[in-house]
């Protein structure tokens, strides 16, 4: 199976896609994640995308692009992959159209997340992350059973430098300015399937999991 998430920031995309790739044994390609991990290590590409994560800008087209492609050629995406945060511009849905071709392959559906612009602020500005392990949790939706810590492998929790409420508000203008295009995109592809995630994180995963039987 090869999907797409697709939705504003904190609409569940890294929630739901922890569950999807065990259920349907496919690898989670996550953008932010893999950002993320470069600004960690202070690689040049993390030091280069920092300063647009923190203002809760997109990072530039070419530096992503380069960045799925080598992922995807990674043996664990044989059986499919689910890619989260990626694409988000017209440009980046273009060239993975392109990479997929190259690789005789095709995307199954665009899965939309859709949820209120205050529903991601609520969602946002409550989210904890695992330092170690990249768990998501939230103060009051999904609180961690080990308080600060991690209720997986004990790391502490943090939470991201883009969760404050002006960067918050900036990364949803940011959405529907460049990535909400790929709404139409895909529809007219008839790619495109719709789930109500204001739902609980639980029926969330049902109404997905719906979709493909
Ligand atoms: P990225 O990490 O991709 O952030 P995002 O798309 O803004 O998405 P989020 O991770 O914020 O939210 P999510 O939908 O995964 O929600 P989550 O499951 O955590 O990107 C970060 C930055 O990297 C970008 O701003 C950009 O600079 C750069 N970048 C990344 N990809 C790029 C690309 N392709 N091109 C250019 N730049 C790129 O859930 C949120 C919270 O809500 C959690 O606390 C969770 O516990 C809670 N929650 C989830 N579901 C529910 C529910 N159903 N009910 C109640 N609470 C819930």
């Amino acid at each position: 199976m090869r999907l797409i998430l697709l939705g504003p920031p904190g609409a569940g995309k890294g929630t739901q896609a922890e569950v999807i790739k065990e259920k349907y044994s496919i690898a989670h390609i996550s953008t932010g994640d893999i950002l993320r991990e470069n600004v960690k290590s202070a690689t040049p590409l993390g030091l280069e995308a920092k300063q647009f994560m923190d203002s809760g800008k997109l990072v530039p087209d070419d530096l992503i692009v380069s960045m799925v492609k080598d992922r995807l050629k990674n043996p664990d995406c044989i059986n499919g992959f689910l890619l989260d945060g990626f694409p988000r511009t017209v440009n980046q849905a273009d060239a993975l159209e392109k990479m997929l071709s190259e690789l005789g392959i095709s995307l199954d559906a665009a899965v939309l997340l859709e949820v209120s612009d205050q529903t991601v602020v609520d969602r946002l500005s409550g989210r904890r992350t695992c330092k170690l392990c990249g768990a998501i949790f939230h103060v009051k939706f999904r609180p961690s059973a080990k308080g600060t810590q991690c209720e997986k492998c004990g790391g502490v929790l943090y939470q991201r430098d883009d969760d404050k409420e002006d960067v918050i508000r900036r990364r949803l203008s940011v959405y529907y300015e460049q990535t909400s295009p790929l709404i139409k995109y895909y529809e007219e592809k008839g790619l495109l399937k719709r789930v109500d995630a204001e739902k609980s994180s639980d029926t969330v995963l049902t109404l997905i999991s719906e979709l493909f039987g």
